[in-house]
């Protein structure tokens, strides 16, 4: 099926994973869309955004005429990925935080999850730590308030340094553990000022390699890039579009979604 894969988030976090995917597929065309206009998904109440995500990827879906869908969002994932699929004729690929790479690759079996509110306390999330990380202590810790340092950060202000280190300090109580989930795309986009942030060296994982290799095996004929790719957006806003132009999309059109 001819189109571009489109890569849908909430707000700037799923340019984590279009940056993933322009190393791994760099000749496929894509497509934006994200949901800005009621950002963050990450303390709204599931049947609500249930039915918000639905509504805004089959208008982002119709708008683009993509050939897939990357859910590059793990709040999301964790809640509406059979919705989606259930309503959409188009393969969907979904984000969901790493626990089995950070399980695989942690020496001293203590791992942190770094994500939104909604996130670390999903069933979807506590069933893969039961089945990958069965043997491993998994501190859960929210930090919505680095969605809008990310947000901060791709408009072209600097992040604040005091906030990330609050957000940060629930991983340091026990000096035993080594490695720390992304469980938010919004937060590899923060990477060197997490690292600065971090009292001690740790192993960072996030989702994005593994998802564009996903995405690789499942659309087999891309639909080669186009300078300034579509992006939409569903609140005007300049400085988004600014940082949307910077990873190679076009300025956004609005979308209305149902
Ligand atoms: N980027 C999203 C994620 O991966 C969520 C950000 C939000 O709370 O809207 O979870």
């Amino acid at each position: 099926m001819a189109g571009p894969i489109l890569v849908f988030d909430s707000g700037v976090g799923g340019l984590s994973v279009v940056r993933a995917l322009r190393r791994c597929l760099p000749e496929a065309g894509l497509a934006y869309a994200c949901d800005n206009a009621m950002l963050p998904y990450g303390q709204r109440e599931d049947a609500w955004l249930v039915q918000r995500i639905q509504a805004v990827c089959e208008a982002a879906v119709a708008a683009s005429g993509c050939s897939a869908l990357v859910v590059a969002c793990n709040t999301a994932s964790t809640l509406a990925l059979e919705a989606l699929r259930a309503c959409l004729a188009i393969p969907v690929i979904g984000t969901v935080p790493a626990i089995k790479p950070a399980a695989q690759v942690s020496r001293t079996r203590h791992i942190g999850l770094l994500a939104t509110s909604a996130t670390v306390s999903r069933p979807y999330t506590l069933q893969l730590i039961q089945d990958f990380a069965a043997d491993c202590r998994v501190t859960r810790v929210a930090a919505d308030a680095l969605v809008t340092e990310a947000e901060r950060l791709v408009a072209g202000e600097r992040p604040d340094r005091s906030t990330l280190r609050r957000s940060l300090s629930p991983l340091w109580d026990d000096p035993e553990l080594d490695t720390v989930v992304l469980g938010c795309t919004h937060f590899p986009l923060l990477g060197p000022w997490l690292v600065d942030a971090a009292p001690r060296p740790v192993t960072w994982i996030d989702s994005g390699e593994a998802i564009a290799r996903r995405v690789a095996q499942v659309v087999t004929t891309v639909t080669p890039r186009q300078g300034g790719e579509p992006s939409f957006v569903t609140a005007p806003d300049e400085c988004l579009g600014r940082g949307l132009a910077s990873f190679g999309f076009a300025s956004p059109r609005l979308l209305h979604p149902a």
